[in-house]
């Protein structure tokens, strides 16, 4: 197996651990990189929610977000997170800030050269909601490219059942040779399969995850008594290979470097 940690490796101690950490469990989680970044996603999240559902009082210290249940209703919960998420996808430094609350990390788990998703994603899992939960599935059966990273942000505290779960690497392996078998016919035979061999994340707002998206990964019915709230994004290297998620359309590069824009538009000279 072509591995990045092998003694030949000049990646520093701490990109070491930092990279063996992402391969044993699938996911590497650390304090964000630009806390003013997160901070001012978390107040724009506060002011358009505040908007959305007319609450008038200016007090960002009242938690919202966890209780958002309470003044919302679960028929009125998807069309209310997709107005949240695209106004919060119209301010034009949005994807700027959710890049510089993970870039040390991408760095070091994907390089400098990078694209990302055009949209950041948003979920809501309110308590004890079965109407929109993720099923047991990897993101590569479905056309991305197991060269991407999912840059996972909470926007509140997230543990137990108000968080996801993601099936480490040694254990996928397992599951990919016994398939058939595991899956069964619905996605709910391959999650009783699987469920005491996943690793349930614990992350306190004020921290990311990078995860590896060609593993299993999803999350049950919520039965803590908060609302979760998280956003994810795709990564990857501007030229590692695509699946069916392409660059133009579901990706944009945003770090492009001097060598490959001057190699790009590099013409031999014309001979008469
Ligand atoms: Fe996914």
């Amino acid at each position: 197996m072509l591995n990045s940690n092998d003694e030949n490796s000049f990646l520093i101690d701490k990109e070491k651990d930092i990279t063996s950490q992402y391969l044993t469990q699938g996911y590497y989680i650390g304090p964000v990189a630009d806390k003013g970044a997160l901070s001012w996603i978390h107040n724009s999240f506060l002011h358009i929610v505040k908007e959305e559902l007319n609450i008038i009082d200016e007090d960002n210290a009242e938690p919202i977000l966890d209780f958002v249940h309470q003044k919302i209703s679960i028929p009125e919960l998807n069309n209310f997170r997709l107005n949240v998420i695209k106004k919060i996808n119209q301010l034009p430094d949005f994807r700027k800030k959710y890049f510089q609350i993970a870039k040390p990390y991408l760095d070091m788990l994907v390089g400098n050269e990078l694209a990302m998703q055009v949209k950041v994603n948003l979920s809501i899992q309110c308590p004890d909601d079965d109407s929109s939960l993720l099923p047991t599935h990897a993101d590569t059966w479905s056309g991305d490219s197991p060269f991407e990273v999912v840059v996972w942000v909470p926007l509140v505290n997230c543990y137990k059942t108000k968080s996801m779960y993601i099936l480490p690497p040694d254990e996928n392996e397992k599951l990919n040779k016994n398939f058939t078998s595991m899956a069964g016919a619905h996605s709910e035979d391959l999650y009783q399969s699987i469920k005491d061999k996943v690793d349930w994340i614990n992350i306190d707002y004020g921290n990311v995850m990078l995860f590896n998206n060609s593993l299993p990964h999803g999350n049950r019915v919520n039965m803590e008594s908060e609302t979760r709230w998280s956003m994810n994004c795709r990564f990857k290297g501007i030229f590692s290979p695509y699946w069916d998620k392409k660059l133009g359309s579901f990706f944009e590069p945003i770090t492009l470097r001097a060598a490959s824009s001057s190699g790009m538009n590099y013409k031999l000279p014309e001979l008469s």
